[in-house]
């Protein structure tokens, strides 16, 4: 049974006089411990299928089913408890809270929760994300690589069962790039957790399991598809 998937989404955005046809008419589903990456050229709707794949922006039509539980049928409040506790979300510009430290704001998906803190566990992931030296540092003194790496121990704080990364390493250098992309796939798949990742940079798509490829807001190649025949 799959963990997520969508029905028939669809995003219309109106920039004035003009509709533009975010994401068109798109059925998919994504499997628990899956790794998918969704590549296409800029403008394709990577951002916005993402973003509606992980409950953060709302759809002109279709749904999301997270656990066969629609995610738009709930209301605001259940579906921001819903996307704190059960997802973790990479994005391109880290966005860390720039008044907090590396550990402030790697636990604060946490302490919004008002949970008690897995200490082992929190533990762990700064181990194997290499940050235990920089943990007091505010996200200023930090690289870029090295933010990106605490953003992925906020994303996976609360143990989520789905991460969404949006270009996770499109503002770093390739080496910087490549690190955080193993870092990514190699805590994912210790952890079983469901890796979704948007990036329109091939050499990096090819790294996951399955590649989705979309054009003008539809899925034009699916590598599951391809092999299932
Ligand atoms: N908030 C918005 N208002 C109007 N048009 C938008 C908005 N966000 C995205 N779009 C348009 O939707 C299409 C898909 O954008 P996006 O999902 O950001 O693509 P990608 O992430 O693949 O670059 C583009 O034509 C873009 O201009
Ligand atoms: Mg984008």
């Amino acid at each position: 049974m799959s963990i997520l998937c969508c029905e028939a989404l669809t995003k219309e955005y109106q920039s004035g006089e003009t509709k533009v046809l975010a994401i068109d008419n798109i059925s998919t589903a994504f499997e628990r411990g899956e790794f998918c990456a969704i590549t296409g050229a800029s403008g394709s709707g990577k951002s916005t299928l993402i973003h509606m794949l992980g409950g953060l922006e709302y759809p002109t039509a279709g749904q999301v089913f997270y656990q066969q539980e629609d995610l738009f049928n709930y209301s605001d409040d259940q579906l921001s408890v819903l996307r704190r506790r059960r997802f973790g979300f990479v994005f391109q510009a880290y966005n860390l809270v720039q008044e907090l430290t590396a550990l402030e704001n790697m636990l604060l998906p946490v302490m919004l929760d008002k949970q008690k803190p897995d200490d082992g566990y929190l533990k762990e992931i700064i181990d194997v994300l290499g940050i235990e030296d920089r943990l007091s540092h505010l996200p200023s003194a930090l690289s870029g690589g090295e933010q990106q790496r605490v953003a992925i121990a906020r994303a996976l704080s609360n143990k989520p069962a789905i991460v969404f990364a949006d270009e996770p390493t499109g503002n770093l250098d390739a080496h910087s790039g490549r690190e955080v992309l193993s870092l990514l796939k190699y805590v994912s798949t210790e952890l079983g957790v469901t890796l979704i990742l948007v990036t329109h940079d091939l050499n990096i798509a090819e790294q996951a399991e399955r590649i989705i490829q979309l054009e003008d807001g539809r899925i034009t190649r699916d590598s599951k598809e391809a092999i299932g025949g």
